[in-house]
């Protein structure tokens, strides 16, 4: 076995723990659920559902967030909930422990209560190639939100997830690679994944894989309204208008130039 001195630093590398920290902005995001759901139903959200929950971090951040706040995270993935239980449910006090249930199971089957959120992020609903599928699950979301409830989805769109590409971001004490490897032109199948690369010249390689379709906004929308929502709002990233940097806000709108790439959420309710 190799001694700890000789070990690189991708050996010693945690994947979950740098997925979160290059990929994840919890504080972000449940600042959008709230401040959207706030202004869409006039009331705070509490209960939350986070489907492919991952590490779970949205929803221990959000049982952190208020004493009334519920969530129940949902993945089929038995590795990465014991790595959530261990790093992430293991941080909370005992009272936001018993506000949080963790469930391994496939989103496409999982019973839950009627929720007023449910989030699907990080583009893992696009796991779902069919459209009978996509379709079959944005039913049983429907069917698993309170009246006033809300679905939050992220989306993303612009000619450059067309294409075969590499996007190198530097972070503390590492490298994140977002690589689209493969993309089929007709069934819009796209292969990407996620590597790290160190400082001492280690690299992760493919420490996350994942095999999308890619879905249209206009599309998305029109299974949403099949599937029983009443409307879908699309909230576009701004850019500043004069570099045409992506900025960290997002409108509701249906105005989109050629964007080569932008970043939105849907937000659909019942
Ligand atoms: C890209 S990660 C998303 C993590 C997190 N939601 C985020 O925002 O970064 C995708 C997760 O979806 C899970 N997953 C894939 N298919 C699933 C399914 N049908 N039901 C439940 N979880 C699923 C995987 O196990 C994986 O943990």
């Amino acid at each position: 076995m190799a001694s700890n001195k000789r070990k690189t630093m991708a050996d010693k590398a945690d994947r979950h723990e740098l997925y979160q920290a290059a990929v994840q902005n919890p504080d972000f995001e449940l600042d959008f659920i709230d401040e959207t759901f706030e202004e869409l139903t006039g009331r705070a959200a509490h209960s939350m559902r986070e489907d492919f929950c991952g590490t779970a971090i949205s929803s221990t951040s959000w049982v952190t967030r208020r004493d009334a706040n519920t969530a129940i995270a949902v993945d089929i993935d038995p590795e990465v909930l014991a790595w959530a239980e261990e790093h992430n449910v293991a941080a909370l006090t005992a009272d936001q422990r018993s506000r949080l249930e963790i469930v391994r199971a496939d989103v496409r089957e999982v019973k839950t209560e009627k929720l007023d959120v449910i989030q699907a992020y990080n583009f893992s609903y696009w796991f779902f190639q069919e459209r009978s599928i996509m379709l079959d699950y944005f039913r049983r979301v429907r069917e698993s939100l309170v009246d006033d409830g809300l679905l939050f989805l992220d989306v993303f769109g612009g000619s450059e997830c067309y294409q075969t590409q590499k996007e190198k971001r530097k972070l503390d004490g590492f490298k994140y690679i977002w690589e689209q490897a493969e993309f089929n032109a007709i069934t819009n199948e796209l292969k990407c994944h996620i590597h790290f690369h160190f400082p001492d010249k280690s690299k992760m390689k493919k420490a996350f894989s994942y095999t999308w379709r890619v879905w249209g906004a206009r599309e998305l929308r029109e299974i949403l309204a099949e599937a029983g929502f009443s409307e879908a709002i699309v909230y576009r990233q701004k850019f500043d208008p004069k570099t045409d940097e992506a900025l960290d806000e997002y409108i509701a709108t249906d105005d989109a130039e050629d964007y080569a790439c932008w970043l939105g959420y849907i937000v659909a309710r019942p």
